[in-house]
């Protein structure tokens, strides 16, 4: 039979089913399955031509011949079905390599934001005369001379200003020394009962050291009503102190001068870092100046309009770079405003 096809120009079954096996083997890629495919099965394919060429052999023949044409035939398709398999499994495997995410990697860290200490103080000190029933007014960093001394009862050339040199803009425009500045503003469109707190920067013509800062932030409060005492005054920056540095803070006037007060008071806490009993911070004297206060002078009540007779008010004034300073023992104002990280971060 074999010869019998062979001389019909037709090449030997076995042999082509070993060589195409054998291809299919070492086939590299899917195409090349695809080209094999082809040539083999397609329909001008080699085993397509046997098939063709069947009519050749004497009809007793050809029932096997057939069935044989047929067995390899099947055994091709099953061995390319089976490679194809593989190069899919290969190229899935591949695109998983591809496009996976190494896990194990270290995230990228965020550096995380946070408030600036004076911030935080700022509204820590808001939040405590808020709930002692203040209102909030801000009031312009470039303020008239009016303002920021006479409406509070500086007489021109009196030497208290000295200690307040300030960077004039003209002759009556200066950046503000003092938030106390507020004061106769507000006073002069309202009327009592009031309960004012403004916290803002301040500027004073000052050489940089480590207590001192041509620009720093200032707190100041006061109230206008009848019958306002000293007691009042008391009363409220001890209720503030308890909260801003614990319930065991004493507290300590003693008289000190302000233009627009009298009498005037400079206020001091027990100190928080030894509990008053002496240490650097507030050089063993047990005690922290924080403040200036005093009940409101009537001249300055007179300057807006109020009737000194009836009413009388009282009013107070801290830095708010201290408070940080003396909460964490820091030596050196200038720490606040340098941006270093190093430092920022830490409190
Ligand atoms: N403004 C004053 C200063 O800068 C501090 C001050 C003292 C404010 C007494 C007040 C006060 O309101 O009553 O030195």
């Amino acid at each position: 039979m074999i010869e019998s096809v062979r001389q019909g120009g037709v090449e030997d079954l076995s042999s082509l089913l070993a060589e195409v096996q054998g291809r299919i083997h070492e086939a590299s890629s899917a195409e090349n399955l695809e080209q094999i495919e082809v040539e083999v099965l397609g329909r001008k394919g080699r085993l397509t031509r046997l098939l063709r060429s069947i009519g050749a052999l004497p009809p007793a023949e050809r029932p096997a011949f057939g069935q044989r044409l047929n067995e390899a035939r099947q055994s091709i398709e099953a061995l390319l079905a089976e490679r194809r398999a593989e190069f899919d499994a290969d190229t899935f495997e591949a695109r998983l390599k591809a496009e996976s995410v190494d896990i194990t990697l270290p995230g990228r860290f965020y550096q995380v934001g946070r408030k600036h200490p004076l911030t935080v103080t700022i509204e820590e000190v808001k939040r405590i005369f808020i709930g002692l029933g203040f209102e909030m007014f801000e009031g312009p960093e470039i303020e008239d001379y009016y303002y920021n001394f006479q409406a509070l009862n500086y007489p021109r050339e009196h030497p208290a200003m000295d200690e307040q040199m300030s960077f004039y803009i003209t002759d009556d425009k200066l950046m503000r020394t003092q938030t106390t500045a507020v004061q106769a503003r507000v006073m002069e469109k309202r009327q009592p009962p009031l309960r004012i707190l403004t916290i803002g920067r301040c500027y004073r013509y000052e050489a940089v050291d480590a207590t001192h800062s041509h620009t720093f932030q200032q707190v100041d409060g006061f109230g206008v009503d009848e019958g306002i005492s000293f007691a009042d005054l008391k009363g409220l920056l001890l209720q503030f102190a308890r909260e801003m540095w614990g319930p065991n803070v004493k507290t300590r006037f003693r008289p000190d001068f302000f233009p627009f007060v009298e009498p005037g008071a400079d206020f001091a806490v027990s100190c928080m870092l030894c509990d008053g009993q002496g240490c650097p911070v507030c050089k063993q004297t047990g005690w922290l100046e924080v403040a200036g206060a005093g009940l409101i002078h009537p001249n300055v009540l007179e300057n807006v309009g109020y009737d000194s007779e009836k009413y009388t008010g009282f009013a107070f004034g801290f830095g708010i770079e201290r408070m940080p300073m003396l909460k964490y023992g820091i030596d050196d104002l200038r720490l606040f405003y340098d941006n270093d990280l190093r430092f920022l971060r830490q409190l």
